[in-house]
């Protein structure tokens, strides 16, 4: 394929060739991880911009990680010991440092649109890392990439995305990646925190774990996004966690082999039980591991076509 994007912005504009494509490539990367010296020398003297304006544990450090093992420069912007803090605005903090001549921007924003906003400003190439509660498009990428790693394939597994979708990039992504290579997708969660009219993503919807966990290859459980509720969706997280927390003794009985997935941070004891998080089927730590493969993939593909 001749990759023509310098952005990668969201999943829903990518088609399945391109999204297979990305996860061919990260698939080719994943072993330089393995070498005693980890490091290929493809982005030599390009420089990777991290503009986090929200925080981030796995998403930042696996990007940097992978910026380092393609040998580009990265520079971690702080945010909150820059010039953001006296008014400067988010178009003129990228311009201002695009002009020191620097080649992507891997951008995360609490506003749904930020790095849509940074795109059209800027020539180098942006990467989304996570806008509100828009999309997180790496995120479902090494979700993908995990998937198909254990399955061999994409088309045809069964995925249940359970909990808050409504305020979720990342059910949004894995919505968008998971329908268009054929997987069936169920979502979950109470009705305050299922979208009206997500059926018109080609999803099923689910008000039961129990119904929804049934007879599928994938239990998707997502994070409770506490920060970013500003009304009660729920009585109490105790309620949640009985109606829609995972804990293997409650699923016990299940007839079907399935995997767990959770993309991070987990709130223990509210939508996973620790248990469960460390059971054999869990894919949590697989997830992040492969992080850095998917995001070796877009980077490398991104910032080679920045003209
Ligand atoms: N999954 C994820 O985006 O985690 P971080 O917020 O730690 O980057």
């Amino acid at each position: 394929m001749n990759w023509k994007r310098k952005d990668l912005l969201g999943l829903e504009e990518l088609n399945r060739e391109e999204i297979e494509y990305i996860l061919d490539i990260a698939r080719s990367f994943k072993e330089v991880s393995t070498r005693p010296v980890k490091k290929v020398p493809a982005l030599r003297g390009k420089t990777i911009v991290n503009l986090f304006f929200e925080p981030s544990t796995r998403t930042k450090t696996s990007f940097e990680l992978a910026a380092k093992r393609l040998s580009a420069d990265v520079l971690n912007f702080e945010v909150s010991t820059s010039s953001v803090s006296k008014g400067e605005t988010i178009v003129d903090t990228a311009r201002n440092i695009e002009a020191m001549k620097v080649d992507c921007f891997i951008v995360r924003h609490s506003v749904s649109g930020a790095p849509y906003l940074i795109s059209r400003s800027v020539k180098a190439a942006v990467i989304n890392a996570g806008d509100g509660c828009h999309e997180h498009p790496t995120q479902a990428l090494l979700d993908l990439f995990t998937v198909r790693e254990i399955f061999g394939k994409i088309a045809g597994i069964k995925i249940a995305i359970i909990g808050d979708i409504f305020h979720s990039r990342v059910a949004r992504s894995n919505i968008w990646g998971f329908t268009k290579l054929g997987a069936k997708v169920t979502v979950c969660g109470p009705p305050t925190l299922i979208p009206p009219g997500i059926q018109k993503t080609g999803v099923e919807v689910s008000y039961s774990i129990s119904e929804a966990v049934k007879d599928v290859d994938i239990v998707y459980l997502l994070r409770l996004q506490k920060e970013r509720q500003q009304e009660n969706f729920f009585p109490s997280h105790s309620e949640y966690r009985n109606f829609f927390g995972f804990d293997h003794n409650k699923f016990r009985d299940l007839k079907n082999k399935f995997f767990l997935m959770h993309p991070g941070p987990m709130n223990r004891g509210i939508e996973i039980s620790t248990q469960a998080a460390e059971k054999e089927n869990s894919l949590i730590l697989q997830q992040v591991t492969n992080g850095i493969a998917v995001r070796m993939a877009v980077l490398y593909l991104t910032v080679r076509s920045v003209r």
